[in-house]
């Protein structure tokens, strides 16, 4: 059992409290993701452009009108994010501030009002607080955290809303992928494009997933846990798979697709980076072509693939499959520099490896 400690946090928005909690009618040994949501949630509009008060709520139904913009046109943006639990009882956000100037980027994209740093961070900070009770206890799991925005005026021509609302709600998770840290199976759809330079790609777009689930849902019929993306021009060169982006060890570098635009710019992307260069490793951000890595896989100079996310975290890849040939990796377990990673990058989350350059806000 979980023992309740004392909130750390001034509370900054009110707060309307649940009757009676449903944590205890939680599974924690089944968590999945994305299933389960901690008892509030945070809500705050924005009309004309001056946002109003916030507040905390019971999490359950809004309401919006039927002709609300996001739910034709999809003005709308989203992050994804966790808390994590210290031994000692604590609970660590991770890189709020990464998170929130992403999150400013993607609101920019889609000309949504940016939502200030302060009430991002604050209404996190103190919904987090509330329902520290629903954060695992247990090392690799985390109470997964959803701000998101969307456009609520009523209107049906295309053109940008004039209200908005900004909400977090949260959930206990476990793995992202059936398979846990097991290396994964992907395939490229060559037929399909994810995104395009100019486009929304590097923003967190409702439509960016929307778009990918009839590819995904056929690389899954065929036995893949995910559509690995390759560039829209060409079709050659990986992009990033649903939800993280990816890394291969080649020749003992660890390379990854460059930030052109079209690829979603990941934290854990970022952290994997400013680990492997503080480790004093070649880490080289430049086009991937599917055919150098299928290659470099036969040859032998392609010793790992794994994906980076705050829902996959650290992520093996064992086999990627594209028109016929394939790259073959170690398909049982996570290869050495992945598995240092994903121990440096979760010790951080759980306090038990220092936190490298204040990326952890404990509360
Ligand atoms: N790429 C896509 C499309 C994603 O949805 C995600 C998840 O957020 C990532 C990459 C990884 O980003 P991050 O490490 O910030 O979670
Ligand atoms: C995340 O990793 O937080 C994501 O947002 C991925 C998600 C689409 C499940």
């Amino acid at each position: 059992m979980l023992e309740t400690t004392e909130s750390s946090v001034t509370a900054v928005f009110p707060v309307d409290h649940v009757k009676v909690s449903r944590r205890s009618e939680v599974d924690y040994n089944k968590l999945k993701f994305g299933d389960i949501f901690a008892d509030h949630m945070f809500e705050i509009r924005c009309k004309n452009g001056e946002w109003s008060q916030g507040q905390i709520m019971p999490y359950g139904p809004i309401e919006m009108m039927p002709s609300a913009n996001i739910l034709h046109y999809g003005q709308g943006c989203f992050e994804g994010m966790k808390a994590f639990r210290y031994k000692d009882g604590d609970v660590n956000i991770f890189r709020i501030k990464e998170h929130h100037h992403r999150f400013s980027n993607s609101c920019k994209r889609l000309n949504i009002p940016v939502v200030p740093l302060e009430v991002f961070r604050d209404a996190i900070v103190q919904l987090v607080d509330l329902d520290r009770d629903w954060v695992p206890g247990e090392k690799y799991k985390a109470l997964y955290l959803r701000p998101f925005v969307i456009a609520t005026e009523e209107f049906l021509g295309v053109k940008p809303s004039t209200s908005y609302r900004f909400y977090v709600i949260s959930g206990p998770v476990g793995n992202y992928y059936s398979e846990g840290i097991k290396p994964i199976r992907l395939t490229t759809m060559p037929d399909y494009v994810r995104a395009v330079k100019g486009g929304v790609g590097d923003a967190k777009a409702p439509g960016n997933y929307a778009a990918s689930l009839k590819p995904t849902q056929e690389a899954m019929n065929q036995g893949y846990a995910q559509v690995l993306w390759l560039d829209a021009m060409e079709r050659v060169y990986v992009e990033e798979v649903g939800a993280m982006n990816m890394f291969f060890v080649l020749d003992g570098k660890l390379i990854t697709s460059p930030l052109t635009g079209t690829i979603l710019p990941g934290i854990t992307r970022k952290s994997v980076i400013e680990l492997a260069k503080e480790w004093g490793m070649d880490v080289e951000e430049r086009p991937i072509s599917i055919y150098e890595l299928i290659e470099a896989s036969k040859s032998g100079r392609l010793t790992e693939a794994f994906g980076s996310g705050t829902a996959a975290v650290i992520s093996p890849v064992g086999y990627i499959h594209h028109k016929g040939d394939a790259i073959q990796l170690d398909q049982e377990k996570m290869g050495p520099v992945a598995k240092k990673l994903y121990n440096t990058i979760t010790g951080i989350h759980h306090g038990d490896v220092e936190d490298p350059a204040d990326w952890c806000t404990v509360i």
